[in-house]
């Protein structure tokens, strides 16, 4: 969990790859509905644009399948309201597992905009990049890129992300803490502090 920008994709592949857990960002699953062009894309593309949830309903169809396919994943975006985590926790119950850890990431809106303005991503590998704390390689057996900007990385979508960010998804941290589950991280600090961070509480945990 965190705001746009707090790093949750950029530690999420670190997680997969320490982990070999599924990995289920509901935004990856919004964008690819997109580069499909089906009817469904076009419905899901107005929402995310703007900046906007897309409906509840529709992010649960894309989400729950992948939930009941694997034994273990690390979900990036989702839940973000208090309807969806309801949602998942009934899905879980119904599949017999639950959740081990939430991680908050952690950072100021003004350190947010900043690096959601500098992000990059590449269109052959999906790595995720910023143009001055973690530049995209030069060397096109590493990466071949193009390194592109995301359609809702402009000003106006970003505010808009963050304004519902903490209005509907920030709240979900007393339905986390009263279920023991969660751990904040501060999301300032380099990205390899962060994951360092972050992969102390996985190692915890197993
Ligand atoms: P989604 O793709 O989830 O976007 P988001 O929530 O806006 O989150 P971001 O991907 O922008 O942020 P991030 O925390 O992953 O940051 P990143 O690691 O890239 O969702 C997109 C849209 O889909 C939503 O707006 C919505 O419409 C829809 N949607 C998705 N899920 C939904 C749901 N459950 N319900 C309804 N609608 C849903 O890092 C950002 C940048 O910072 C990068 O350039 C990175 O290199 C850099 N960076 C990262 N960490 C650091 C660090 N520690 N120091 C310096 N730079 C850093």
């Amino acid at each position: 969990m965190g705001p746009q920008g707090a790093g949750k994709g950029t530690q999420a592949e670190k997680l997969v790859e320490e982990t070999g857990a599924a990995y289920i960002a509901t935004g990856d699953l919004v964008r690819e509905e997109i580069k499909k062009g089906s009817e469904l894309g076009q419905k899901v593309k107005e929402y995310s644009d703007k900046g906007e949830l897309v409906p509840d309903e529709i992010i649960v169809d894309m989400a729950k399948p992948l939930l009941e396919d694997n034994d273990s994943w690390i979900l990036d975006g989702f839940p973000r309201n208090q309807s969806q985590a309801e949602t998942l926790d009934e899905a879980l119950n119904a599949i017999g597992e639950k959740l081990d850890r939430v991680i908050l990431l952690e950072a100021p809106d003004d350190v947010l905009v900043e690096r959601l303005s500098g992000r990059r991503q590449s269109e052959a590998t999906g790595k995720i990049y910023h143009v001055e704390h973690d530049p995209p390689p030069e060397n096109d057996e590493e990466d071949p890129g193009p390194f592109v900007q995301r359609h809702d990385d402009t000003e106006e979508a970003i505010r808009n992300r963050l304004a519902t960010y903490h209005e509907q998804t920030e709240p979900l941290k007393d339905h986390y803490e009263e279920q023991g589950l969660l751990v904040t991280i501060d999301a300032t600090k380099s990205i390899d502090e962060v994951t360092e961070e972050v992969m102390k509480v996985v190692r915890e945990d197993s």
